[in-house]
């Protein structure tokens, strides 16, 4: 069982057209056809949206979001055009909302990997490699790859995984020269970020991007990274002083919430059917902590 514990029910703001409600996120299209992204304070854990928000999640998230994507202009140009919250919308959306260009978003989830755990870590024990590329012999659940790699995914419903698929499967899907540009962006762009965040004393084990082109070019043009990028719910920050590789490493994020399921205190059993609980205020409040280390971690500015 998955998906969400209590369905959310998106705020109606005039102008603006509800499009989705993702697993966080709530996407509007306004007046002039650009894209509202607002973020909420929802969090997931086991595939479950919890039924608890984590207060100034969404912010914390939307500013980290608006920062790495000024990090990393100078390599993918990006869709955000504005902060600004809406006419009519609720005061609260306030530095939760990301006003982008809407683009054709590429098919296709690019992450990349220098560390193998997760679904890498599922095919590699079965094949030695992950989506289809060889690995080395002995590696571990957060072992450093050799080099990072490129690990597409195509994009599940919500409640399903993303599929992980090989780089002869992207080229079927979005063609030779743009599988390649998304691949080239992708390392060069998880290149950046894992250095940044390593004088931060974090490790970025792996991160997905979703991109796109301007509606009005041609397919050929150039790629726009979309979407979030580099958050905790988008990426696995490890803090670096922890990592031992041969075990789960310890989620910079999540840590607390996932202790908290799966321990006695919640009476949550994992692989039942069942809902999980709402969390208790400590969990909340420390995982709420965690949100904003990692901001201040990385950007080196207090919250
Ligand atoms: N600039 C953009 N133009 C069009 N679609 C976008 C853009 N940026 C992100 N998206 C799409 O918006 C959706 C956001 O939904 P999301 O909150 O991620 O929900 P989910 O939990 O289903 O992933 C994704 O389908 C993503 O591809
Ligand atoms: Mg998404």
């Amino acid at each position: 069982m998955s998906g969400f514990v209590e369905q959310p029910e998106p705020v109606q703001v005039p102008g603006l057209v509800h499009l989705h409600t993702g697993k966080v996120r709530e996407l509007y299209r306004n007046g002039a056809g650009e894209l509202v992204m607002v973020a909420s304070d929802r969090i997931s854990a086991y595939d479950w949206v919890l039924p608890t928000e984590i207060p100034d999640k969404g912010r914390v998230l939307t500013r980290l979001s608006l920062w790495w994507f000024d990090q990393l202009a100078d390599l993918v140009p990006n869709h955000v055009i504005s902060t600004e919250v809406p006419e009519g919308a609720p005061s609260d959306w306030a530095g939760r909302v990301t006003v982008c260009k809407p683009l054709r978003m590429v098919p296709v989830e690019c992450v990349a990997r220098g560390y193998l755990t997760g679904s890498g870590l599922a095919e590699y024990r079965l094949s030695r490699t992950v989506c289809g590329l060889a690995l080395p012999e002995g590696l571990e659940d957060g072992s450093r790859l050799p080099a990072p790699i490129f690990t597409p995914a195509t994009k599940a419903e919500v409640g399903e995984h993303d599929e992980n698929v090989s780089y002869d499967e992207v080229v079927r899907r979005v063609g030779t020269e743009t599988a390649a540009l998304l691949r080239q962006t992708t390392l060069a762009v998880y290149g950046r970020a894992l250095e940044i965040a390593g004088e931060r004393g974090l490790i970025l084990a792996d991160t997905k991007f979703e991109f796109g082109y301007a509606e009005d070019a041609s397919h050929d043009e150039e790629l726009i990274v979309g979407d979030e990028v580099l958050t905790p719910d988008s990426s696995r920050f490890w803090p670096a002083e922890f990592w031992e590789p041969g075990r789960p490493q310890p989620s910079f994020d999540k840590q607390y919430v996932r202790d908290w399921l799966t321990g006695p205190e919640s009476g949550w059993d994992r692989g039942s059917e069942q809902p999980p609980p709402e969390l208790p205020s400590k969990v909340v409040e420390q995982t709420r902590e965690k949100y904003i280390e990692a901001y201040e971690r990385l950007t080196g500015t207090s919250w």
